[in-house]
């Protein structure tokens, strides 16, 4: 069935695949951006590959922001069934270089902003009697990452946060899941150091980055009518990097 769907920081690498993947399943798809400006070019070569979709200046690290744009989809677009929780940054540096800054903005940005967005969105879910809330985590969640103690931190608390909201309102129609991609061809992954990632990649069984669609293929399919009996669950994609 046709729905309205919410990716957060749809238009980077894995965010953009799952904006589209979204369209193509006949999902209205909605999008948010944090800062002015790339949006329009975004935008423009989307609707030249065919896609329209709907986006909005947001600050998930902001609770205000996070209820103004839930006000503006509800009276401009309509109820949101499908939340994809995708936004999220990296500050990647030893504890020991790390400042206090880099801490709070991966937390705020990658932690707090699931309970900001799902919060405006969860009731309304409950009441339809459907939903799904997909948050995108992360490998280094799971299993933690040299120069990532804020965003594995962050990443691992989003699971517990999966969990905990899974059993609050499975009774009413709603999954609650994690999806845990390992490292995708995306410009986050590029930005690591040459011979980082080629040592990352060659500890890949699979041997090789995972593409942003096998992931989005990934949340069409929770997203989905047929998956209502998944939910508090943590589905790792990473070409076996780390099996749990
Ligand atoms: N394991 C063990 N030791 C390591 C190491 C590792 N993975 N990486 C670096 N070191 C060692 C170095 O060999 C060096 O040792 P010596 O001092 O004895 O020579 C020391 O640590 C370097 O320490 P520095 O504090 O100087 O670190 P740096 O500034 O060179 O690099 C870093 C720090 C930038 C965080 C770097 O470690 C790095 O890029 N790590 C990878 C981070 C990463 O994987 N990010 C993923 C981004 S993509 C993403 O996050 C998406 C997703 O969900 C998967």
């Amino acid at each position: 069935m046709a729905r309205i769907a919410l990716v957060t920081g749809g238009m980077g690498g894995i965010g953009t695949a799952i904006c589209q993947k979204l369209a193509d399943a006949g999902h209205t798809v909605v999008t948010t951006y944090s800062r002015p400006g790339k949006e329009v070019q975004w935008l423009a070569d989307q609707k030249e590959k065919g896609y329209t979709f709907h986006a909005y200046q947001c600050d998930v690290a902001d609770y205000e922001s996070c209820q103004a744009l839930a006000a503006r989809i509800s009276a401009e677009v309509g109820p949101v069934d499908v939340l994809v929780n995708n936004a999220g940054i990296t500050k990647d540096t030893t504890f020991r270089k790390m400042s206090k800054v880099d801490w709070d903005v991966v937390m705020r940005t990658d932690l707090d902003s699931i309970f900001n967005v799902t919060k405006p969105f969860i009731d309304g879910m409950t009441d339809r009697s459907f939903g799904r809330v997909i948050n995108i985590s992360s490998i280094n969640g799971q299993k933690g990452q040299f120069g990532q103690t804020n965003y594995s931190a962050a990443k691992a608390g989003m699971h517990g946060f999966t969990k905990a909201l899974a059993q609050e309102v499975a009774k009413k129609g709603v999954t609650v899941n994690t999806v845990s991609p390992g490292y995708i061809a995306t410009e986050m992954v590029m930005a690591v150091k040459e011979e980082i990632r080629h040592a990352i990649i060659s500890g890949i069984p699979v041997n090789r980055l995972g593409l942003p669609e096998e992931v989005a293929d990934l949340v069409v399919y929770l997203a989905g009518d047929k998956s209502g009996f998944i939910t508090g669950s943590n589905i790792a994609i990473n070409g076996g990097q780390h099996m749990f």
